[in-house]
């Protein structure tokens, strides 16, 4: 061979596990059996990749057989016309708000905990108590020809959020306003998965107020990658182009289909018992008289231990020094279907512990809990350590 196309060759070869690749990943999945940071940490599993390896292997630009009968599945499951195979719920979400608003102007309204309005740039927002309602929605929506307003086009709600299950009665209301007034609904159901297990609803039942709707694989149900829009075939036709322009269009999709199809096959059953986890962890958190900022509907609770006079960081340091260390990242604790229960009850010993220490050190509890600048309360807090002061020179 030519020495030159040989050494460009040797540069071109990589290795990128690691000599101790299979050992690497049995200790991966134990740490995410005792991390609490989110559900999108989950491990494949060898089942699970077995299983995708005997899926079809065309280029899904062109029409890829698995991913297309993945797509058709999940169009009727939501009771919706089409699919779309997308990477991220981001894109998900973005592909439906660029498919659905036509020319500008135009607005959308969304939670203002929203994904889409805090991780993705959203439109016009807003938060009430536990759940949008009309009452809260009516007020901000724009109609009307004035040309120093953008007419709300789109009303974009999320369910669950921050782990909470939005009552289908206030969604099928809010869509109803919606629909006589000539405004589209988009789900954000990242997590749909969840409201379906926990209330034993149908999935298309609580897709049907929506006109779309993204639902994601690689949280709850522990899939590497991807998530499916859905809505009316020109929709999704539409929302096909522009995948493509944003660069979406994947290509040998078959295998993430096939993991995708063991997840729902075998890992959405298992959501019943990730939720009764959530729920122990919270019992005992309460049984400790530590403050829950959102409660465990689902697969997440949202604490605060200052009001056993514990700091975040205090506990997420604490966490990480035990024997088997647990991560943490601050008051949002999510359960998943690989979370191990001895985590959770290592996690509420530790905390049992500190209260017993600040007791004993006569810390007396703050009793404001964590609220926002602007008075409401923030649920999401950080673990962040407070600073040690710079020594005088
Ligand atoms: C409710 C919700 N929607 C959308 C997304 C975005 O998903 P992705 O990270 O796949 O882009 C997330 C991410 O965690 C989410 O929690």
């Amino acid at each position: 061979m030519d020495p030159i196309l040989a050494s460009i060759i040797e540069q071109v070869k990589v290795d990128v596990t690691t000599p101790t690749q299979e050992q690497d990943n049995v200790n991966q999945l134990e740490e995410v059996s005792r991390s609490f940071i989110s559900d999108t940490i989950t491990v494949p599993t060898k089942e699970m990749f077995a299983y995708a390896m005997r899926t079809s292997l065309g280029d899904d630009v062109y029409s890829e057989p698995s991913t297309i009968a993945l797509e058709a599945h999940i169009a009727k499951l939501t009771g919706k016309e089409a699919a779309l195979f997308v990477s991220s719920g981001t894109m998900g979400n973005q592909l439906a708000i660029r498919s659905h608003l036509q020319q500008p102007p135009n607005s959308i309204i969304c939670d203002v905990r929203a994904h889409i309005n805090k991780y993705e740039g959203g439109g016009a927002a807003i938060h009430s108590g536990h759940h949008l309602t009309l009452k809260d929605i009516e007020p901000h929506v724009v109609f009307g020809t004035d040309v120093h307003s953008a007419p709300t086009r789109l009303i974009c709600l999320e369910n669950t959020l921050d782990g909470t299950i939005m009552p289908q009665t206030d969604i099928n209301e809010i869509a109803d306003f919606a629909h006589k007034n000539g405004i589209l609904m988009h789900l954000d159901g990242a997590r749909l998965w969840h409201v379906a297990a926990e209330t034993r609803s149908p999935i298309d039942e609580l897709c049907a107020p929506f006109d779309s709707a993204s639902l994601c694989f690689s949280k709850g149900l522990g899939a590497p990658v991807g998530t499916c829009l859905v809505g009316p075939k020109a929709f999704i036709q539409k929302a096909r182009w522009f995948r493509k322009i944003f660069g979406g269009g994947m290509r040998q999709t078959g295998v993430l289909a096939g993991s995708i199809a063991y997840a729902l096959t075998h890992n959405f059953a298992l959501l019943p018992k990730v939720h009764a986890l959530a729920k122990h962890l919270q019992a005992g958190l309460d049984e400790l008289q530590v403050g829950i900022l959102s409660p465990a509907e689902t697969c997440m609770v949202f604490y605060d231990p200052t009001t056993i006079g514990v700091e975040y960081w205090e506990v997420t340091d604490r966490a990480a020094a035990l024997p088997k260390p647990i991560t943490l990242s601050g008051s949002r604790l999510v359960v998943h279907i690989q979370t191990s229960p001895d985590a959770v009850d290592d996690f509420l010993s530790l905390i049992k512990t500190l209260k017993q220490e600040k007791i004993q050190a006569g810390i007396v509890p703050s009793k404001e809990g964590v609220v926002d600048s602007d008075g409401m309360r923030n649920i999401y807090v950080k673990s962040k350590r407070p600073s040690t002061p710079t020594p005088r020179t």
